[in-house]
């Protein structure tokens, strides 16, 4: 699948995107490498904290059907420049080895990057 196609997959899912508190809204789709998609949007919630952004959503989504080879992930947003995914994101990311992370934006702006670009020094499983 083409880089662009999974981003069209993220900016679908964002229209699902709950987003009553921050009117931001997330999308997300995460490629397998058997060629799977699974989408995702940012859910929120009254009790800020609980809010699940849209990258985890779709990686939850993926890893609850069984799945846990990732090849890619794309996240959109209406950002200025690509949008670029929070902390636990990062750290989900990592424990899934998902290690190219297509960042995009509404107007068209795409940075891929990679993990260890995303995330230097992580902490994982190796560390415990
Ligand atoms: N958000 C995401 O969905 N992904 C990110 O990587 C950054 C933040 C969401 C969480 C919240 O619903 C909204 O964006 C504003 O922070």
């Amino acid at each position: 699948m083409e880089d662009k196609e999974l981003i069209e997959v993220a900016r679908k899912y964002r229209e699902f995107s709950y987003s009553p508190y921050s009117k931001f809204k997330v999308g997300a789709a995460v490629l397998t490498k058997q060629g799977h998609v699974y989408g995702g949007c940012n859910i929120e919630n009254s009790s800020y904290p609980v809010t699940n952004c849209a990258e985890r959503t779709a990686i939850f989504k993926a890893v609850s059907e069984g799945e846990k080879e990732f090849a890619a992930l794309a996240v959109i947003a209406d950002t200025e420049g690509p949008c670029s995914p929070c902390g636990a994101c990062r750290q989900v990311m990592g424990e899934f080895h998902i290690n190219k992370i297509i960042m995009a934006n509404l107007h068209g702006a795409v940075k891929v990057v990679t993990l260890e670009e995303l995330l230097p020094y992580a902490f994982s499983s190796k560390d415990l």
